[in-house]
């Protein structure tokens, strides 16, 4: 049958590829009735209690929780200074760079430029993409600190092997070891965003991978994804929403006018929840511990005030970008970097999942209902 609008042969589905499911997945699952999220079967809960960053990428890679020997030398590699430091040429390259360039655009543009100095770089075996994925975990934490550093006119700190990734992120931030608290806030924060199933990033990283194309050309494009106000950066923009309210006394009356005129209101709703996301708990008590180490709690306030309201009026939930960026400000991070904090962890859902789509490949390419015009007539240039 020829391929035409006018016998068209495809199934419209929902807006969004709401509701579509698109593969089958091992890695994540999202209960959006009762708020449950599981990596591998792991309750999310579970594992911000017991768990660290480095074991849960473990998990998410794997596929099974490590034996102590697997973490110890999983650790090694993540933590190794061979695996965090940032070649002298892309550091080189970071300095070229306008002041005012966004970390997301560093982040996204500096990962495109890792694969270049890369050994595995054209190498998509599972071994070398597992190689690639260490150090591009690795690596993350130190171009997001160095862009800071040099974006402030201050020499990058170089990675220490001694830290884990959370607090070694802390640290190459601002030069300081970070507290205890701050550094378990962190690796807790980065526990709750390594993965969510199909969300927008994440499926544009596995339409990149099904490809056959290679893990940086995946997160690059993960990272493009995430960086839009609908996805990771929601949690920038709420941010920005606490400062213009300013006054915990003020937040009703502000939220109220907003839902007035019917804002968009960032860090509530998702497609998946139909209650509060589960990590958005987490977030709002590691926020409210950190607000009262700093005697400050008017963020998480403010915060608390309008998810109050919102959601006696707009029945719409919190969701994990309400809460993190009052933790990472009591951290004293500059906002524009809450989005790629989130890449950060992340990454290793993305590269789990080029994983998981390279050892069953079929190219993803869906249709489109095609509804322009069929007829069309050629109409030479000089009778237009
Ligand atoms: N503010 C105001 N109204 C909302 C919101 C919101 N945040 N979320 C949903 N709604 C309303 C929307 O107006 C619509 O109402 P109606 O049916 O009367 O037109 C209804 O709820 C359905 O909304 P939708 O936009 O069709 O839902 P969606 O599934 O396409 O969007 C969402 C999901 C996350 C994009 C949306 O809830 C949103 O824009 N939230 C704000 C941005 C945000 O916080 N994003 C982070 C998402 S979670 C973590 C992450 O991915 O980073």
């Amino acid at each position: 049958m020829a391929d035409t609008a006018a016998n068209s042969q495809v199934n419209l589905i929902k807006a969004g590829l709401e509701d579509a499911v698109v593969s089958t997945s091992e890695i994540c699952f999202i209960d959006g009735h009762k708020g449950r999220l599981l990596y591998r079967g792991f309750d999310v809960d579970d594992l911000a209690a017991q768990s660290t960053f480095e074991e849960t990428v473990y998990l998410l890679w794997h596929g099974h929780l490590p034996t102590k020997k697997e973490l110890a030398a999983h650790v090694k590699a993540l933590s190794a200074t061979a695996s965090r430091r940032l070649p002298s040429k892309l550091i080189a390259m970071l300095r070229q760079f306008p002041k005012k360039t966004t970390p997301m655009e560093i982040l996204r543009t500096g990962v495109s430029a890792l694969s270049a100095f890369d050994p595995d770089a054209d190498d998509n075996s599972r071994e070398a993409t597992l190689r690639k994925s260490v150090r591009l975990t690795a690596q993350l934490p130190t171009l997001v600190a160095a862009w800071e550093r040099i974006r402030r006119g201050r020499p990058p700190v170089a990675p220490n092997p001694k830290l884990n990734l959370a607090a070694n992120f802390l640290y190459m931030m601002t030069g300081k070891k970070p507290t205890p608290l701050a550094a378990k806030t962190f690796d807790v924060a980065l526990i709750l965003h390594a993965d969510h199933e199909f969300n927008a990033s994440t499926f544009a990283a596995r339409v990149t991978a099904a490809t056959l194309s290679d893990v940086h050309s995946a997160v690059v494009s993960g990272i493009g994804a995430l960086k839009g106000p609908l996805h990771g950066g929601a949690n920038e923009q709420v941010m920005l929403m606490v400062d213009k309210i300013k006054d915990p006394a003020k937040a009703e009356g502000w939220i109220k006018k907003a839902m007035a005129d019917k804002a968009r209101l960032m860090g509530f709703g998702h497609r998946v929840y139909r209650v509060e996301d589960p990590r958005a708990k987490h977030l709002r008590r590691l926020a409210t511990e950190l607000g009262e180490q700093i005697d400050n709690l008017s963020y998480v306030e403010i915060l608390n005030t309008v998810a109050k309201a919102v959601t006696a009026e707009k029945h719409i939930y919190p969701n994990v970008d309400l809460y993190s960026g009052a933790a990472y400000r009591a951290m004293g991070i500059s906002t524009d970097q809450f989005t790629p904090i989130f890449a950060m962890s992340r990454v290793a859902g993305w590269t789990a999942h080029v994983l998981e789509q390279h050892g069953n490949n079929r190219l993803i390419r869906p249709r489109s209902e095609y509804i322009g015009a069929t007829e069309a007539r050629y109409v030479p240039l000089s009778e237009r």
